[in-house]
């Protein structure tokens, strides 16, 4: 199938389905990347509160960069995994200091902050910055695989690089950060590990584990 004519299906379903979320009523760059940061181990109902508190009291990177660090732990207390939160900080400072307060909009610069990855540049480039720059976490892994009938679980660098580049190759040039959202929120919300609700899915027609009637078969498992 057409990658343009997944892409049409899962935008015009992400258009009538969209959960209201706090940091899809913003493109700030510096926004989307706190929410995707917090976003990484947590799901959305906890960080929610988390998220609302940290904007209103860091609403710019220049007020995150100034903040003493025990301040922004006090802001990640029971959110877990606090080195997100110092290099959050950490990052602050150098976006301010050498990038004159603007988080930068190339993938090099981006992913030269200390915390972001190939996932949270994905998201950053894609959703503030409208260019068109795949994201894959477990969510995306789970519907690519399903997809494309992919026997790829992203357990060995060999298979995590082939499903980035379906991830990649489904990007429409248009609303590349809604696409993006949408294989995510398919993920969080239909397609599940277990007994995903094909019925609802707007792409079930063209996905080849859906065809092959087992789609609980895929990610294949990785090897303990
Ligand atoms: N999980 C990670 N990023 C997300 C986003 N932008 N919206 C909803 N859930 C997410």
């Amino acid at each position: 199938p057409k990658s343009k004519t997944i892409a049409r299906a899962l935008l015009a379903w992400f258009d009538a389905e969209r959960r209201p979320m706090p940091w899809r009523e913003t493109r700030d760059p510096y926004r989307i990347w706190v929410s995707e940061i917090m976003l990484q181990q947590t799901q959305v109902k906890t960080v929610i509160p988390y998220y609302q508190r940290w904007i209103a009291s860091f609403p710019t990177v220049e007020k995150l960069a100034r903040a003493r660090e025990n301040t922004v732990l006090k802001h990640w207390e029971g959110l877990g995994y606090y080195s997100r939160a110092r290099n959050l900080h950490r990052a602050a400072k150098e976006v301010v200091r050498e990038h004159d307060g603007r988080v930068p909009d190339t993938l090099d610069g981006i992913l030269s902050l200390p915390g972001i990855g190939r996932y949270t540049a994905g998201a950053v480039l894609s959703i503030a910055y409208n260019q068109p720059v795949p994201v894959l976490d477990g969510n995306v892994k789970r519907v690519v695989s399903r997809l494309f009938g992919l026997m790829e679980n992203g357990a060995t660098r060999k298979s995590e690089t082939r499903l980035w580049e379906h991830a990649g190759s489904l990007l429409p040039a248009t609303r590349p950060g809604d696409f993006n959202q949408s294989l995510m929120e398919l993920g969080a919300t239909v397609c599940l590990p277990q007994n995903p609700m094909c019925l609802l899915c707007p792409i079930a027609k063209h996905c080849e584990a859906f065809k092959q009637g087992e789609p609980e078969r895929y990610p294949p498992p990785k090897q303990q």
